[in-house]
């Protein structure tokens, strides 16, 4: 399939199918106001085609709202119902694009898109920036096990500059750019949706290891059980004690071509159980199935990373994959143990379900060593999120209120959500133990997302920025985004990005 974004209204072959932009205006009508549909740019023959179909009356240019014609010689007009000027946004150009593409995605061999129909203001350059990226985030489905595979990866999209000289190149990098983002969204989508019977921790380290060879840069390490041990990083191997993989950390460094004493440096960190069986403290049969989604914590700051170092963003970033299953057999942990953590403290797991936070604890200690200016965690750590928050929101916790807030923006601007949840003193003190240091789970359901928070904050050391992302609701099934597949979202990841580009 071809895709080009262009100008020319005029030219097509009928192979195309055309997508245009359609807002809608208010007019005076007697006493009435009534809406109108703008096509005051459409060429002649387009407006006496649009004109003859009787039911081309009632298009009126509505947000969400198609209509399709054909011109006399054969061209099919997708008109793309936009809505409303003063509200349109980049949102609604990236759900609008993400519906029509997905309608006739496969079944058309060329699509044009025309770029100025569809302008955010007047900034060009964002326009074609979304458009592409809108298109790259819908063109995703998980069928490489099944029969009849679609093609998966989409020939790069053309941009035709010819009438927009000046601007060719800004433009051919905005769609380079989108694409680079995209690219690392559908990586993190497969990861996700990999099942545990071949995704393991070690065939997933390795895949990332490959996966960032190519991107320069970069340097990728990994610890296995050796020197995990070595690193006294109790909770993290109890939580693999049970498995019949070894316990991976990768660690991956960025640096920027030109980074000097003063370059910025972001840790990420995340939760990489390729499944959770929740250990003897298993998970009923009603909660176990999707558990291979438990890595998409650190498939999503992969993602980040993979983009940020393709985008070669002037930060120096440091990515932290904390990879196991929790699984069990003679060896897995029992419940009322109580192990040593990387920085000391003895902590009693009362229940072996809540491990991502053993794993992450000791992962972000070990972050924290470098005393990076900002230690970003995300992770499905939760199903409270999920009660508070729902598949549609991502929760956020911190200790650093600047750092939050920088998320938070990031968020914003990108269209993700993302709620602040408070850590408090009551919260730190729930998480105290009778016979150890601290405990793995309050004492009572309540708050469980904040106070898993206020657990993790007990192994950020030297001071350190930090910032903890629940994606445990928006991960997966966000079937309310046209641009999100079944499955794995990779929701997140343009917040991540959208940060990492505002560092200075
Ligand atoms: N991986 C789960 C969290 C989860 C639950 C993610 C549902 C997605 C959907 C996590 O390891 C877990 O099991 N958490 C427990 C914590 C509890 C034992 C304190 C939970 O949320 O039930
Ligand atoms: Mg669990
Ligand atoms: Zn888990």
């Amino acid at each position: 399939m071809n895709i080009t974004v262009q100008y020319n209204m005029t030219g097509h072959t009928s192979e195309e199918l055309v997508f245009v932009g359609c807002f809608q205006k208010e007019a005076k009508k007697g006493k009435e106001t009534v809406k109108e549909l703008q096509t005051g740019h459409w060429p002649k023959e387009w407006k006496e085609a649009f004109q003859k179909i009787p039911s081309s009356a009632h298009f009126k240019g509505d947000k969400n709202v198609n209509f399709m014609f054909n011109l006399e010689n054969g061209l099919r007009i997708f008109a793309l119902g936009l809505g409303d000027k003063s509200k349109y946004n980049d949102e609604i150009l990236r759900r609008v694009i993400a519906k029509a593409f997905k309608d006739y995605e496969g079944k058309n061999k060329e699509i044009s898109i025309l770029l100025d129909s569809f302008l955010l203001g007047r900034d060009l350059e964002k326009t074609a920036y979304t458009i592409a990226e809108a298109i790259g985030m819908t063109h995703y489905s998980y069928d490489v096990h099944k029969k009849n595979k679609t093609k998966r990866i989409l020939e790069t999209i053309h941009l035709d500059t010819t009438e927009k000289k000046t601007k060719a190149g800004k433009l051919e990098i905005a769609v380079a750019e989108a694409k680079i983002v995209t690219d690392a969204i559908t990586v993190c989508r497969d990861f996700v949706n990999d099942p545990p019977n071949i995704l393991n921790s070690v065939t997933y380290s390795k895949l990332v290891v490959e996966d960032i060879k190519k991107v320069k840069g970069v340097k990728a390490k990994v610890l296995g059980r050796a020197e995990i041990k070595k690193e006294k990083m109790g909770m993290f191997l109890s939580v693999n004690a049970g498995s019949a993989h070894e316990p991976q950390l990768v660690h991956l460094t960025y640096t920027p071509p030109k980074a000097t004493s003063k370059t910025k440096h972001v840790a990420m960190v995340g939760k990489g159980l390729t499944f959770d069986t929740g250990g003897y403290s298993m998970k009923p049969s009603s909660a176990i199935n999707g558990m291979k989604f438990d890595m998409a914590g650190s498939a999503t700051v992969y993602a980040a990373f993979r983009a940020a170092a393709m985008l070669q963003l002037p930060v120096k970033i440091s990515c932290y994959l904390g990879i196991t299953d929790n699984a069990i057999n003679e060896k897995a942990t029992l419940p009322d143990s109580i192990v040593q953590a990387r920085n000391g403290l003895s902590v009693e797991i009362l229940n072996t379900d809540a491990e991502g936070r053993l794993v992450l604890g000791d992962v972000i200690n070990y972050a924290c060593e470098e005393k990076p200016d900002a230690l970003i965690d995300a992770a499905t750590l939760t199903g409270a999120v999920l009660v508070s928050l729902g598949h549609e929101v991502c929760g956020i916790m911190g200790n650093n209120q600047k750092l939050v807030n920088e998320l938070l923006k990031a968020a914003n601007d990108t269209h993700e959500h993302m709620w602040q949840l408070p850590i408090i003193e009551e919260y730190r003190d729930d998480m105290k133990s009778s016979c150890a240091d601290l405990q793995n789970i309050g004492n009572s359901r309540n708050a469980g997302t904040a106070k898993a928070a206020a657990f993790l904050e007990f192994f950020v050391k030297n001071d350190v920025a930090w910032a903890h992302l629940d994606i445990a609701g928006v991960a997966n099934d966000q079937k309310q985004l046209p641009y999100c597949p079944r499955g794995a979202s990779g929701q997140i990841i343009r917040t991540l990005v959208t940060y990492l580009r505002n560092v200075k």
